[in-house]
């Protein structure tokens, strides 16, 4: 190949790459944390709209609360094998940035089916929740309780089950009363509770 034919190979090669990059980053993918998040896909499903019964969704979640549960993880104060190291990945990569993906996500509630009278179970056990979660389970940032609308039940039901035991950042004395109704709430409650505030929109 004669020196000027490899210069034009090269530049049609160029101007492939750059097209490809144009269409790469014009899509959904535009968002700098987009591509950061996808290993989250793997569990958390596509957008972090988790399909399953345990995985947390976390299309729509408040950065407030993506963060400080990342920090959790990175620093094993929030036990979890399989978070640890996608935390310390996430913020490696840039935790500001894929809060903010997340964050944008529309968030769809859970599709997964509870039983209708676990729900009006649940209701009733609730009571001892509103003081923090609110009446509609909606959370209080500035009291940094999250949003439990619209999670998959089993993931809810597992998170209680993990306060119980204070397998969830043990001896955090900031989550103390939360820990304390737990205590006293038996398991089977959990199932109730955990439909319930699936339920809700
Ligand atoms: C191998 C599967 C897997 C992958 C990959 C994964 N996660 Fe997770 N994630 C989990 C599990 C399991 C939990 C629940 C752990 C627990 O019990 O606390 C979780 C929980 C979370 C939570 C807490 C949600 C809440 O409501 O408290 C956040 C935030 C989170 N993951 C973010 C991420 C991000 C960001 C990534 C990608 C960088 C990621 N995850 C990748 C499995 C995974
Ligand atoms: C004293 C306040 C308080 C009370 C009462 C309380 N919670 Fe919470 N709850 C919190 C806080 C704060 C967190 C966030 C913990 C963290 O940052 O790791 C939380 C987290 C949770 C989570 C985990 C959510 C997630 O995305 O991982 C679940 C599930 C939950 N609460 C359910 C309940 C239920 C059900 C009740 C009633 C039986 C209840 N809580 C009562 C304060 C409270």
């Amino acid at each position: 190949m004669s020196n000027g034919r490899r210069l034009i190979v090269g530049g049609v090669g160029m101007i492939v790459l750059v097209l490809l990059a144009g269409v790469a980053f014009a899509g959904p993918l535009d968002a700098p944390g987009a591509t950061k998040a996808l290993a989250c896909s793997a569990c958390h499903g596509p957008g972090g709209q988790s399909p399953g019964e345990t995985m947390p969704i976390l299309a729509g979640m408040p950065a407030w609360y993506f963060k400080k549960a990342i920090a959790d993880y990175a620093s094993a104060k929030r036990p979890s094998p399989e978070m640890e190291p996608f935390a310390k990945q996430a913020v490696q990569l840039g935790v500001d940035d894929i809060a903010a993906f997340f964050a944008s996500q529309k968030r769809e509630p859970s599709r997964i089916k509870v039983d209708a009278a676990a729900v009006e179970r649940g209701r009733a056990r609730s009571a001892e929740c509103v003081i923090c979660h609110g009446a509609d389970g909606k959370g209080d940032p500035a009291k940094g309780v999250p949003d439990l609308r619209g999670q998959p039940p089993g993931y809810l039901q597992n998170q209680m089950l993990l306060f119980k035991a204070d397998r969830r950042s043990p001896g955090d004395d900031r989550l103390k009363a939360l820990k304390a109704v737990m205590k006293t709430t038996p398991d089977d409650a959990f199932t109730d509770l955990a439909a319930y505030y699936s339920s809700l929109r």
